[in-house]
């Protein structure tokens, strides 16, 4: 048994002596001192020694484990000074740290930052409004008396207000950022450019191109001797400024009851850049805003006369533009919290 025990002593030094890493000499612990490791089990068979012989071998046990133990440690502080000695001259104190992560700007923001810019660096004026409204400056205002049908194309939600002297069905979630011409147009003195960026609400079942809350983006301009050129040179600079110089935009007619005359404009498809893709349906282009002349009824209403000054409007939807941008193929991409679509922006 003294013999074995010393064997195992010798063994376990020259294995410690032997350890180039904190990492081998974890093992050789393992391997001597460990639950099953070589000088546990033969303290375990200690047992079996004649009862006489019992106190001298068990000295002698202790003895070496604690032998094996201290050149453990002995051996431990040597390699740890020598680990720590190996990491300072590995650090590379040029080289770049990693970066820590930040957040990301959503797309619909930059998509409304970019705009912004774009107008301002022309005159525009950037206004806010609110996203609960009345009746009145969502429709009335706006040339859209109660019973008219384009009110039906606008899914309006209306607000209880059941609770309040307010008329049922007065006041109403904004449906269009063209709410803002009535107020604008009422308080400000023309000559006035301005821009409305907001978000506006519908009753609408959510797909790949329907949202039932999302943002638009309202323009108009206000002067003497306004004219139709003037919207399609100001729509023309904004679409190429937002999607390139090779982007062409062309105007169809289109009835809205707010403009006089009214137009719809479209764009070169930028996914596909006109050739024709499954976004533009083939056609090569896409439709991106609705526009004309401002109605001198909606002029009149908000006490300017008509004869003396003429504006252009416009609305677009952010989603619209931001998707066709970044080439998303679905509107609800915009609003899904999934880190990997945000990270990309
Ligand atoms: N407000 C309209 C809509 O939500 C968009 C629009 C069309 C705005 C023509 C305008 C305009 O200013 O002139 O569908």
């Amino acid at each position: 048994m003294e013999e074995e025990l010393v064997g195992i002593k010798n063994a376990a030094i020259s294995f410690i002596l032997e350890c180039n890493s904190l990492e081998e000499l974890e093992e050789v612990k393992l391997q001597f001192l460990g639950r099953s490791g070589k000088l546990t089990q033969a303290i375990k068979n200690i047992a079996t020694v004649p009862l006489e012989r019992r106190p001298e071998v068990g000295m002698l046990a202790n003895e070496i484990k604690n032998i094996i133990e201290d050149t453990i440690e002995q051996k431990y502080q040597t390699l740890k000074s020598e680990h720590y000695k190996k990491r300072k001259s590995a650090i590379d104190v040029t080289k770049p740290g990693i970066k820590p992560e930040i957040g990301h700007i959503h797309p619909i923001t930059h998509t409304i930052l970019e705009t912004i810019d774009i107008f301002k660096s022309i005159g525009f004026q950037v206004a806010d409004g609110p996203e609960i409204e009345t009746d009145y400056y969502n429709f009335e205002a706006l040339n859209i008396p109660k019973d008219h049908p384009s009110r039906d194309t606008q899914q309006t939600l209306y607000l209880d207000t059941r609770e309040s002297k307010v008329e049922p069905g007065e006041v109403i979630l904004r449906t269009q950022t063209s709410n803002m011409q009535g107020r604008i147009l009422e308080k400000m003195k023309p000559p006035m450019r301005v821009i409305v960026p907001g978000k506006v609400y519908r009753y609408e079942q959510t797909d790949a191109s329907h949202g039932f809350e999302f943002w638009q983006l309202e323009g108009f301009a206000v002067d003497k001797n306004i004219t139709m050129s003037d919207l399609f040179g100001t729509i023309d600079y904004f679409i190429k400024k937002f999607y390139g110089e090779d982007i062409k935009v062309k105007f169809v007619c289109h009835n809205f009851p707010f403009v006089e005359p009214g137009a719809e404009a479209y764009i070169t498809c930028a996914v596909c850049k006109g050739k024709g893709c499954t976004f533009c349906k083939r056609s090569g282009w896409v439709e991106m805003l609705g526009a004309g002349m401002i109605h001198p009824n909606v002029l009149k209403t908000a006490k300017i006369d008509p004869n003396i000054w003429q504006g252009f409007a416009f609305g677009t939807g952010f989603s619209r533009m931001a998707t066709l941008k970044y080439q998303m193929d679905d509107l609800r991409l915009l609003t899904n919290p999934d880190l990997r679509i945000l990270e990309q922006f």
